[in-house]
């Protein structure tokens, strides 16, 4: 990186913020084993100072990518062509909890548990709910559009982004949208950069949607010993007219992982091949508990011998605290490749059996899990003992079959977690050629020179493939 770049960064962001050393943590996110330092990293404070480093590293043509929790699963938050890592972390102020016009102002760098809470104590609610909450922040969230277990009744994150502030690589803010439930004006340029994954802008600021906080919450686990069973008993559960505000599914390894990993047990399903974690929510308890009772008479008469009524608080927090640990716990089992199925929620059955079916075709170990309830199923394939040339002998045509036979039940190849660094090459399999040349043209409008997160979302273009880099083996960074 030239001298006069650093000066200048040190310049915007200040010499404490412009970190030339100790930044390994900033070389990956939460992709597989994935590393790419950056060569320098800023931790700009205001919209400003963000909107002044783009613009330099647009004249210079470095590459700069945003980072927030680094909690991303598909490589969105690594810096693949080196340059810049620009990390929000100190923009890290809720600005405003709105009570009379229900809608909160934050800044990026916010964790998304601590927003949540905050606006909890004045009695209201942020929907979105991703199973990192803990440690991803809300710049993150709105750039990948993220999910999480409550999607099936509250949606996702964009379906609570009202406004935004967002830096172009020109070196200009803008505004977008507002603390306004309807508003036509112009293209929806709010909703565009919403699971833009850093491509063409950076978050400044964002608008979100708040609503009361519903007073009860009840939680069921059911476990099946059978996969299909249990995805019959979700399609069954929204049959009966019933909206859970989650629906979680979680195969008998994904149980076995959390629970070695938390020393720790669920309270019933040892030995299921599969148990569900179903919530109802409301404001009117006797209603939670009707619903509950309908679904736990569905998923008995879809063979779980027994149900477990999670009621109080401090059970549904263990419950929870071991479901929200699958991700790490599975992934400490082997190497392994994550991929993020999602199909209408109709074809959940057929999802479940065509991911077995793959798995053992290509002689790969799989553990699934996740958010049933929207159709959207983590995959992960487990290396296990397979050496280098195996792994990937196997990996890649067993990826592409799962993608291409979730494709034809109607899904998709990423519900949740991005296309990033990891899926980008799978796009052409989700989009004709025309499809993404439009969205090629839309990167070029906001991001000419191609500094802002390159690598990600779009396949490379010929001949300029991005060599993989991994950490080096018995090394951590945190
Ligand atoms: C989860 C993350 C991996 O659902 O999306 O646990
Ligand atoms: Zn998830």
């Amino acid at each position: 990186m030239i001298p006069e770049l650093i000066v200048r960064l040190r310049e915007i962001v200040g010499s404490e913020h412009t970190l030339l050393e100790d930044i390994d943590a900033y070389g990956h996110d939460e992709t597989e084993d994935f590393w790419y330092p950056p060569e320098v990293v800023v931790r700009p404070r205001t919209a400003q100072e963000v909107a002044c480093v783009l613009r330099l590293a647009a004249d210079h043509r470095v590459p700069v990518t945003p980072q927030a929790g680094r909690t991303s699963l598909s490589g969105g938050a690594l810096p693949v062509c080196g340059g810049i890592a620009l990390s929000v972390e100190r923009m890290n102020r809720i600005l405003e909890i709105d009570g009379r016009n229900l809608f909160c102002v934050t800044e990026p760098g916010v964790v998304t548990q601590v927003l949540q809470e905050e606006v909890e104590k004045r009695g209201l609610f942020y929907g979105p709910d991703p199973a990192s909450r803990g440690s991803c922040m809300i710049g993150g969230n709105v750039a990948h559009n993220a999910g999480g277990p409550r999607a099936l009744k509250y949606g996702v994150t964009k379906d609570w982004v009202y406004g935004l502030q967002v830096a172009l690589p020109s070196g200009e803010l803008i505004r977008t949208g507002g603390k306004l439930l309807k508003n036509v004006a112009g293209y929806n340029l709010t909703q565009l950069f919403v699971g833009s994954e850093g491509t063409l802008g950076v978050i400044t600021e964002a608008t979100l949607k708040l609503i009361p906080k519903p007073r009860f919450a009840k939680t069921l686990l059911a476990p099946f010993r059978d996969v299909i069973a249990a995805a019959t008993a979700v399609t069954r559960i929204f049959e009966a007219r019933i909206i859970p505000c989650a629906c979680e599914y979680m195969e008998r390894a994904a149980v076995e992982a959390a629970e070695q990993r938390n020393g720790q047990k669920f309270p019933v399903g040892h030995g299921a091949a599969a148990t569900l974690l179903i919530e109802v929510d409301g404001n009117d308890e006797e209603a939670c508990e009707k619903d509950l009772e309908k679904i736990a008479g569905i998923c008995m008469e879809e063979g779980a011998p027994d149900v477990f009524l999670a009621t109080d608080a401090d059970k549904r927090a263990a419950v929870w605290a071991l479901r929200r640990s699958i991700g790490e716990a599975v992934k400490s089992i082997s190497a392994y490749r994550e991929e993020d199925t999602v199909v209408p929620r109709a074809r959940l059955p057929e999802l479940v059996q065509t991911i077995r079916e793959v798995a053992a075709k290509h002689g790969i170990a799989a553990i699934s899990y996740g958010h049933i309830g929207d159709g959207n199923i983590h995959v992960n394939l487990l290396r296990m003992g397979l050496d280098d040339e195996e792994w990937k002998r196997r990996l890649e045509p067993a990826v592409q079959e799962l993608f291409e036979r979730t494709i034809a039940l109607g899904g998709q190849i990423t519900g949740e977690h991005g296309v990033g660094f990891v899926q980008r090459r799978y796009l052409p399999l989700a989009y004709p050629k025309h499809h993404i040349e439009l969205m090629r043209g839309l990167k070029r409008v906001f991001d000419p020179q191609g500094i802002l997160n390159p690598g990600k979302v779009l396949p490379d273009e010929e001949g300029v493939a991005i060599p993989e880099r991994h950490r080096p083996r018995g090394t951590t960074t945190t």
